[in-house]
């Protein structure tokens, strides 16, 4: 067994430690039912992570509101119809001293069309460039609907920790509801849930303290947070260290630092800016930064791949956790693997046909199609298939979704 930095535990209060430093970051599985039901494909796809050896699994996407969907197959969590279900994905996940935390989500207008007719958002400001096709336009909510939101956000919490999950995470990255409340670009309102950041933030403050209310002050709450949108008029580095000092103030256990939607993805992009020249993970840079001003952990996601990276990550102190997500696919083990010390580095390219025009149409659709499909793979007690042929996954995604796979996309 290998002494690594990567195993050393985090103290994240009185009654919660996390066994080491690798975060399983959430990723959608859409591995629901058509109803958005679990399924025993969640239990087994949870089981294989925990016993991988991440000290914190991150679930995909779970949403709050049956007629607010991401995509076709998210789980929703409204009342208690799946507690049994809930119950046997938190016990699969939390095996091996795992902490598993619930991702809890809002589409807003990320919902795209073939979920939702008219998706509501702060505001009535449609998406723009090559994604606006997918998504219809939205309708503004109104403060009676925000206020229902909020209290969805914390039964969905107070149900997941029923279920025995021993977290949850809000999402407030990648441009779905909280982001675009955050956003003075998508959120144009002027009553007291725009305008200001103060007002703009008022969203994630209420939730988070609806979800404390509901779940009790020692159970872990995170954060996932855009470290800005990386577009012109959008939620800027600024701003994002305000929110931060905000909600370390109000109390947030732990923090995951992201960027970009579905306008400019660079979350997803490994040839992003955002990658440091001398490091691979793309948001160290805004970690530091953070650390100066707060003292909630801190976990950045995207772009890590080498136990070299991870491991420099966690010794210069720029974050207490390393959050990975497409390197847990291809490798649900890959924590015990660091530790056995069999481990140095993978490469991840985008997934393509290379067939430009069709790449064009369906890249990043290509990309999150062939990892639900590994996931699939592990859900039924499968090993993943690295060199699954990227032709194969497309003619099965147009099996499962037809033509809809020339327009769905996520990230
Ligand atoms: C198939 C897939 C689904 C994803 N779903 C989510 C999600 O539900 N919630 C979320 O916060 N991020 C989601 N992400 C983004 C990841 O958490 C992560 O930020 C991104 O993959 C970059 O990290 P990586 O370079 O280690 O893969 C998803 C990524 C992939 C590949």
């Amino acid at each position: 067994m290998k002494n690594s930095t990567l195993g050393n535990p985090l103290k994240l209060s009185d009654k919660v430690t996390i066994k080491n430093r690798f975060h399983k970051s959430a990723m959608s599985e859409t591995l629901g039912t058509k109803q958005n039901n679990p399924t025993p494909l969640l239990v087994t796809l949870y089981e294989a992570w925990a016993k991988g050896g991440a000290g914190l699994l991150v679930t995909g996407n779970v949403m709050i509101d049956r007629k607010a969907l991401g995509e076709p197959g998210n789980v929703v969590i409204e009342d208690e119809r799946d507690l049994d279900m809930l119950k046997k994905w938190a016990q699969a996940g939390t095996q091996n001293e795992t902490q598993l935390w619930l991702q809890l989500n809002h589409p807003g207008k990320q919902s795209p069309k073939s979920v939702s007719k008219t998706p509501v958002a702060p505001s009535a400001i449609p998406l723009s460039g090559h994604v606006s096709n997918i998504f219809n336009k939205p309708r503004a909510l109104t403060v009676e609907e925000i206020k229902d939101l909020i209290k969805r956000f914390g039964n969905a919490a107070r149900i997941a920790k029923k279920a025995g999950f021993t977290g949850v995470q809000i999402h407030g990255a990648h441009g779905y509801l909280v982001s675009q409340f955050l956003s003075p670009h998508h959120n144009q309102r002027n009553d007291e849930w725009g305008g200001s950041l103060n007002n703009r933030m008022r969203f994630l403050l209420e939730t988070y303290h609806e979800i404390r209310r509901q779940v009790g002050e020692e159970f872990p709450i995170g954060l996932k947070l855009n470290s800005a949108d990386f577009q012109r008029g959008g939620f800027t580095e600024e701003e994002s260290m305000q929110v931060l000092k905000k909600m370390s103030e109000v109390g947030i256990d732990l923090i995951e630092i992201s960027g970009g939607n579905y306008e400019n993805p660079v979350m997803m992009e490994s040839s992003s800016n955002n990658r440091t020249k001398t490091r691979e993970a793309y948001f160290l840079e805004y970690a530091e930064k953070a650390r100066k001003i707060i003292s909630v952990p801190l976990v950045v996601t995207g772009g890590f791949r080498s136990e070299e990276g991870m491991t420099n990550a966690i010794k210069s102190n720029a974050v207490d956790m390393v959050g990975i997500g497409k390197p847990f696919v291809l490798m649900p083990d890959l924590p015990n693997r660091i530790f056995a010390g069999t481990y140095q580095t993978m490469e991840i390219k985008p997934i393509r046909t290379d067939v430009k025009w069709l790449d064009a149409r369906v890249g990043s659709m290509l990309d999150l199609g062939w990892y639900e499909q590994q996931l699939v793979r592990i859900g039924k007690g499968k090993n993943p298939k690295p060199n699954y042929c990227p032709w194969l996954s497309l003619i099965q995604n147009m099996a499962n979704h037809g033509l809809e796979v020339f327009k769905k996309r996520r990230a």
